[in-house]
């Protein structure tokens, strides 16, 4: 849940950085799951940039989460070599199985499904991270087994 007065420890921990804002925000997410609306003010005015600004990199990187995430987190990867291993028909057909798009958590809040751009896996491709871990030479059962352990 959003702390204020955690939330303002954390930005005035990195504010005197070169380049606050990227770590600002990181370390924002570490502590809340996401970037919080709230959140946005604090950095702005810590940073002396607008609003418009940090909700403008919030945006940008696709690291940032404005909401929280599921219990679990998949990542799976949308770079070539994985692509040419058949690893974006096996991701759309997942999500529309899951009921969810990239970016998005399925309605029971178990598993958020994220597009990253290759994790070095490529070898086993096509690849992904299940909570942080690899998982390699998916297919729709793999990907199903996931969605499963992600339920439990
Ligand atoms: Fe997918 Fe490298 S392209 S892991």
């Amino acid at each position: 849940p959003w702390d204020e007065a955690r939330a303002g420890e954390i930005v005035a921990a990195h504010a005197a950085l070169d380049g606050a804002a990227l770590p600002v925000l990181h370390a924002l997410q570490e502590a809340f799951g996401c970037v919080p609306e709230e959140a946005i003010p604090l950095v702005a005015s810590a940073l002396n940039l607008s609003r418009a600004e940090v909700h403008g990199i919030v945006t940008f990187y696709h690291d940032f989460r404005r909401t929280p995430p599921g219990r679990h987190v998949l990542k799976i990867c949308r770079a070539e070599a994985c692509q040419s291993m058949g690893g974006a028909a096996l991701a759309s057909d997942f999500l529309r199985r899951q009921g969810v798009s990239w970016g998005g958590t399925t309605r029971d809040g178990s598993l958020t499904v994220e597009g990253v751009y290759c994790l070095g896996l490529c070898a086993c491709s096509p690849s992904a991270l299940y909570d942080g871990e690899p998982v390699g030479r998916l297919d729709a059962a793999r990907l199903d087994a996931l969605a499963r352990d992600a339920r439990q």
